[in-house]
């Protein structure tokens, strides 16, 4: 296990990913009932912009800090990211210092009766997890492989919920294994919400593993965002793609709203 999240805190895919999981969020409060929030690769939680890993590639810098530039007439769909993303938490005189990760995206968000559930597989980055959610309570934090974590924990209690999918890619067999385990988690849950994230590169049309979903009968929307054109066979990042299963009334029109808004924010020069 190479990969640390810390390179990448803050990046472009890192805004797009986590503005669209708080607007699914918002979707899941318009009923008052509790939801659970289960993350299968979850990271450190919270990461320290000033940290050398941070510095090193300066990701954030064409992602949150390029998004905290142009705040201004934003559409309604963005305002509960933004919102949270702008709290005093992160922020010394006027600066940002930190940047909120998907589990703490899910915990600011989230109402009292709501639950999280989370999970990370790496010694370093399951101990900054704990340590930063220490203090609060209704989190269960786990140390196992993705992939034989998620079907055990379904269906949740609460038969509603979000499951955030989102592996670093650094194995040809991920899409396999995120294919096998949604299936064995749609058989146990198949009414919950499922958000994956997936790498668009100059290999990705090429890919001979790449996910197709198939066989998945739930309904699924797929949302693409790209920073700047595809170039065959080169294999930086130049977009990301989402999916959706069981998306909820309404989400995809926001969803397209908000990656409408944020295209001419974050696209490469
Ligand atoms: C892309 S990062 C997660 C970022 C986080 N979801 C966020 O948005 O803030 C992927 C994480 O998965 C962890 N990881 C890698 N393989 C794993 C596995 N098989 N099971 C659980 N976690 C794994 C890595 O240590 C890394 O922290």
């Amino acid at each position: 296990m190479n990969y640390q999240h810390a390179y990448h805190a803050g990046s472009f895919a890192d805004i797009v990913k986590h503005s669209l999981l708080a607007l699914l969020l918002k979707h899941l409060q318009k009923k008052e009932t509790p939801y659970c929030y289960l993350d299968t690769h979850a990271g450190a939680g919270c990461y320290d912009l000033s940290a050398p890993k941070v510095q090193k590639t300066g990701e954030y810098l064409s992602g949150v800090m390029k998004l905290l530039a142009h705040t201004k007439n934003h559409p309604a769909c963005l305002t509960p990211y933004l919102n949270m993303l702008q709290s005093i938490d992160y922020f010394i005189d006027g600066k940002i210092t930190h940047y909120p990760g998907s589990p703490d995206v899910a915990e600011k968000l989230r109402r009292p009766q709501d639950r999280l559930i989370l999970n990370e597989l790496h010694p370093d980055a399951h101990a900054d997890l704990q340590q930063y959610f220490r203090r609060k309570p209704n989190i269960a934090i786990h140390q196992r492989n993705a992939y034989e974590f998620l079907p055990a924990m379904l269906p949740p209690k609460e038969k509603r919920g979000v499951v955030l999918i989102d592996p670093p890619f650094e194995r040809q067999s991920e899409f396999q294994d995120i294919h096998r385990c949604l299936q064995q988690s749609l058989i146990r849950w198949p009414t919950g919400v499922y958000m994956i994230w997936s790498p668009i590169t100059g290999n990705t049309p090429l890919n001979p593993g790449a996910m197709t979903l198939q066989g998945i009968e739930q309904p699924i929307l797929q949302l693409d965002f790209m920073v700047s054109p595809i170039i065959p066979k080169l294999s930086g990042l130049v977009g990301c793609r989402h999916w959706f299963i069981n998306p909820p009334f309404q989400f995809e029109a926001n969803a397209r709203a908000l990656l409408q808004y944020l295209k001419p924010i974050l696209k490469t020069d």
